[in-house]
């Protein structure tokens, strides 16, 4: 079977992306700092410790597995976070990613697929974004991910490493059966706060802002089911493994939903109404980021299956009461 070196295969993408590659035939080696990971998400394959910062550890990773691609899902990704630590974004996201892509390169390893965001985008006015919107974000997360891609295009004409670049939206849900799920400490994501909110795990959820420009004055996001994304990814990597050229994939529904509106679908889903609190925006918040997903199902044959509200919520809900990681 094929090594496919994944990077952050301990973290909530990584893990669940690490079932579906496996499933689809590869050996996910994880490479995975465990900064905000956790080694028991690592089930479907060898597990390597190491930080992107440690380019000879990468060396020796690169050497033993010889992979026939990377899947790089390693990053921080807080919005709040890189407002108030943009140094923290820069260095582990952008230096780590360098470090990351040299060591590919230089092991002849020249197929790689990035996690990228919608956060590059920035705040545009109510449209909705497909790849060729301008990217303009608005915190060092999406910055750096920018970065990153443009990283990976000087590599492609000067080296020949091909890569597919997917731009998450907000991604929920977990594995149906139940072997990874979304754990983060601390937890600043919507759906597990909620429901966390939900079964008294914590007082209620603080709403980040009730005067945004939509209809209910809650931000607005696009929702996909986690693994719908890593589906994407194995089709990203059979992409490049046929010769494809380079290219950019959205992954969203086209579906906004509003933080009122999650609440709203988790009510009906668990028949218990989330405490919530009104407080105020959170810095750093784009007011609606919803993508123009044709590309991936017209050019990849994407067929997101789980990207219901009520199916995220469902699974996420399942996974939330059945337990968790241990420190
Ligand atoms: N929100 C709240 N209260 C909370 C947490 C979140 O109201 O306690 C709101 C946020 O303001 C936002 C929405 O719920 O409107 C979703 O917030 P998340 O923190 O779950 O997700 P983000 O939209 O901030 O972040 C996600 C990914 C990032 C990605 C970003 C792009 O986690 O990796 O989308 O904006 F960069």
């Amino acid at each position: 079977m094929s090594n496919v070196l994944v990077t952050g295969g301990a973290g909530y993408i990584g893990s669940h992306a690490c079932k579906a590659l496996r499933a689809a035939g590869y050996t996910p080696v994880t490479y995975d700092s465990l900064v905000t990971g956790w080694r028991d998400a690592v089930k479907f394959g060898p597990f390597e410790k190491g930080d992107l910062l440690d380019r000879a550890r990468l060396e020796t990773v690169f050497a033993q597995y010889e992979p026939v691609a990377v899947v790089h899902f390693a990053a921080l990704s807080l919005v709040g976070e890189c407002m108030q630590d943009p140094g923290l974004y820069w260095r582990n996201n952008v230096a780590g990613s360098l470090n990351l892509i040299e060591a590919a390169v230089a092991s002849g390893c020249m197929n790689f697929v990035f996690s990228s965001t919608c956060a590059t985008y920035g705040d545009q006015d109510n449209v909705v974004l497909d790849e060729n919107s301008p990217q303009q974000p608005i915190n060092a997360y999406g910055a750096s991910k920018r970065a990153i891609e443009d990283m990976l295009r000087d590599f492609e004409v000067a080296h020949g490493l091909r890569h597919v670049i997917f731009r998450y939206f907000n991604v929920a849900g977990a594995d149906p059966e139940g072997e990874v799920g979304e754990f983060h400490r601390p937890e600043t994501h919507l759906v597990p706060l909620m429901l966390d909110a939900l079964d008294g795990k914590r007082e209620a959820l603080a709403i980040f802002g009730t005067d945004y420009d939509t209809p209910d004055g809650t931000c607005i996001r696009d929702y996909v089911h986690v693994c719908d994304l890593v589906d994407a990814h194995i089709l990203g990597l059979k992409w490049l493994q046929d010769g494809k050229d380079s290219r950019v994939f959205n992954l969203g529904t086209g579906d906004g939903f509003s933080v009122l509106e999650v609440l709203e679908q988790s009510h009906a889903v668990t028949n218990r109404a989330v405490p919530y609190t009104e407080g105020p925006r959170r810095a750093g918040d784009c007011t609606k980021l919803v993508s123009g997903s044709q590309r991936a199902v017209k050019e990849l044959g994407w067929n997101p299956q789980r990207s219901t509200m009520k199916q995220m919520i469902t699974d996420a809900w399942r996974w939330h009461q059945s337990g968790h990681y241990e420190d």
